[in-house]
């Protein structure tokens, strides 16, 4: 760590969310791949009901930091699926926190997931639903490893307003080690109405509410900037680009539904 835990904890200090709050800042900061996503678990719950013992899905979990807050916070049971993560390194984690009797650390791709159908109570994904979600066939599919009345719910990044010209010169604009911040993947960055309207289309799911992260940005930024400060980042710093935008395309999308 390149700063004193106190420092950090100083740099993580978001009133908007005092469960995040208890959690060793440098160990949040070492599971960094994309905004705080404790504070994206945080926000997300509010408009869930987890109980103790409950099946949880957490799609593409990362390194699992959302799976031990489910089960910490919650007492959930929780699935912590991922892709680019090994399993083994999340289990090392799982264990390290205490809780291998609780999360279950497993390997696979989004349209090939070994679970029962109807096995879950619920499905969570932080940051990582726009990778495979945005097809119309999606859901439908995987919707069904949900048991009937069981909850859904996601935040990706995404959109404030349409981009329906050339994408804004200040998103496109080189950064220090040349890349830029929007790539063609950001293409699966949709706003709010977008997702209302993606989902609640379709039977499968009932009960569909879309909203934004008020001032989602800022909470994007503080956490970027206090990685860059620790050092944790593993890519170039977006905080440039996000500030430069304040909030007028970019932001973070949550988005909740329960299957029919
Ligand atoms: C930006 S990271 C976010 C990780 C974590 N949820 C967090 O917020 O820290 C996106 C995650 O989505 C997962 N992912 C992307 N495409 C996937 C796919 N096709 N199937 C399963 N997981 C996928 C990756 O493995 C990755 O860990």
């Amino acid at each position: 760590m390149k700063i004193s835990k106190n420092k950090l904890q100083e740099l993580l200090k978001n009133d908007k969310y005092p469960r995040s709050a208890k959690y060793d800042p440098e160990w949040v900061v070492k599971g960094w791949m994309g905004p705080n996503v404790l504070w994206l678990t945080e926000w997300l719950c509010e408009k869930m009901e987890l109980k103790p013992g409950m099946r949880v899905l957490d799609m593409g979990c990362g390194k699992a930091l959302s799976s031990i807050f489910l089960a910490k916070e919650y007492g959930a049971q929780v699935w912590a699926n991922d892709l680019w993560i090994p399993a083994a390194e999340n289990w090392q984690r799982i264990k390290e926190a205490g809780l291998e009797n609780q999360i279950f650390p497993v390997h696979a791709e989004a349209h090939a997931l070994p679970y029962a159908d109807e096995f879950f109570d619920a499905i969570v994904s932080l940051d990582s639903y726009q990778y495979y979600g945005t097809d119309d066939l999606y859901l439908p599919s995987f919707i069904k490893l949900l048991k009937p009345g069981g909850q859904i719910g996601i935040v990706v990044p995404g959109l404030m307003q349409d981009i329906d010209g050339p994408v804004p010169e200040h998103l496109m604009a080189p950064r220090q080690n040349r890349s830029t911040f929007w790539v063609d993947e950001c293409w699966g960055f949709h706003t709010a109405a977008w997702w209302q309207r993606h989902w609640s289309k379709l039977a499968c799911i009932k009960d569909v509410a879309a909203d934004m992260l008020p001032d989602g940005w800022k909470d994007w930024v503080q956490y970027e900037d206090a990685c860059e400060e620790a050092g944790t980042l593993i890519f170039a710093t977006e905080a440039d680009v996000l500030k430069a935008d304040a909030g007028r395309y970019m932001g973070l999308v949550r988005v909740v539904g329960r299957r029919q």
